[in-house]
């Protein structure tokens, strides 16, 4: 190969690793998109090193259970994901706790009826209505969605969950709103069928914080991102494993693609290479006894 095309594919090889390297090492700070059209709020889960704060996360459950949870499911969800590493990790006596609180029907039994009995840490959250018809028919025709998932569908995520939660205000002049109908900034359409849900000391904490709006909304996004990502803090964990380890291949790569290469760009220095091989001459000839150069 001609010594120009080695040096323009050396070049080239030696972009792409560093571009590869860049990518690699700049992915955490691309991942961390903002939402410039929602209030803004520093998320303790933002990020690749995000992990969720417990307290809030309990806090979140609260709000959740006292308040949403008479309209919103959250059907993915079971009592014993609360004690779960990631999680509120609330103990597995307050879980139990927790569960009692709720009514399932199980069954049937030996004489083959359904029967009732308190929820277990198996058991999946407990709906508020038995089915969409019976939610969408309480509720003035709207459906409160189950909230699984919710921070995952929606675009905007934890962002546009709080800045709903906060972003009630009175309608501009000359805005048509329906009865049971409210204004809300950063409702598509800015029309919502769930008038606030929130009030400023609406519940009282069991951890004592303050309950203002701005705080349960805070709590309750949270929690909600947790029920949509319950593995959150491993996938982080795991996400930054794969960057060291793709930095240290990439550092591998580079070293032994140098080392390779070193060996062409050797031959650039004529005086050596005529110098190493009088040597391999040299040495051959003492072995054979020969004149090498009637070797085939
Ligand atoms: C009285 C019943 C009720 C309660 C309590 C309630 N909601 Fe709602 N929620 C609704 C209804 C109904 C809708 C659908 C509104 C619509 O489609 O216009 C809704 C919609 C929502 C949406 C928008 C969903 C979307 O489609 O983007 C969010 C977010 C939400 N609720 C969060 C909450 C949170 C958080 C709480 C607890 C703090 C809560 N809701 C309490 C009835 C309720």
């Amino acid at each position: 190969m001609k010594e120009k095309t080695l040096d323009h594919l050396n070049n080239f090889i030696n972009k792409i690793l560093i571009i590869t390297f860049l990518s690699v090492t700049a992915f955490p700070a691309f991942s961390e998109e903002k939402n410039v059209n929602f209030i803004e709020n520093k998320w303790s889960f933002d990020g690749i090193f995000g992990t969720f704060d417990r307290a809030s996360l309990q806090r979140g459950f609260q709000v959740y259970q006292e308040v949403c949870s008479g309209c919103h499911s959250v059907k993915h969800l079971s009592y014993r994901n609360l004690i779960e590493k990631g999680g509120p990790e609330f103990s597995e006596d307050q879980a139990k706790a927790i569960a009692k609180q709720f009514e399932v029907t199980d069954g049937p039994n030996s004489e083959g009826e359904m029967f009732n009995r308190p929820a277990k840490l198996s058991d999946k959250f407990v709906k508020p209505y038995p089915n969409v018809e019976a939610s969408t028919a309480a509720n003035g025709g709207a459906y409160p969605p189950d909230m699984s998932v919710l921070a995952k569908a929606r675009a905007g995520g934890a962002d546009y969950i709080y800045s709903l939660l906060l972003g009630y205000e009175e309608a501009p002049e000359g805005f048509d709103l329906d009865d049971g109908v409210y204004y809300n900034k950063y409702m598509p359409g800015q029309k919502i069928k769930m008038s606030s849900p929130l009030d400023d000391g609406l519940i009282e904490y069991s951890d004592g914080t303050e309950t203002t709006v701005e705080q349960m909304a805070k709590d309750v996004t949270a929690f909600l991102v947790w029920s949509s990502e319950p593995h959150l803090e491993a996938q982080h964990k795991m996400g930054f494993k794969t960057i060291i380890y793709l930095v240290i291949l990439l550092t591998l790569v580079y070293l032994s693609k140098q080392k390779v290469w070193a060996r062409f760009s050797k031959k650039k220095d004529s005086k050596n290479e005529e110098d190493a091989f009088d040597k391999v001459e040299e040495i051959v000839t003492q072995y054979e006894g020969e004149d090498p150069k009637t070797f085939k």
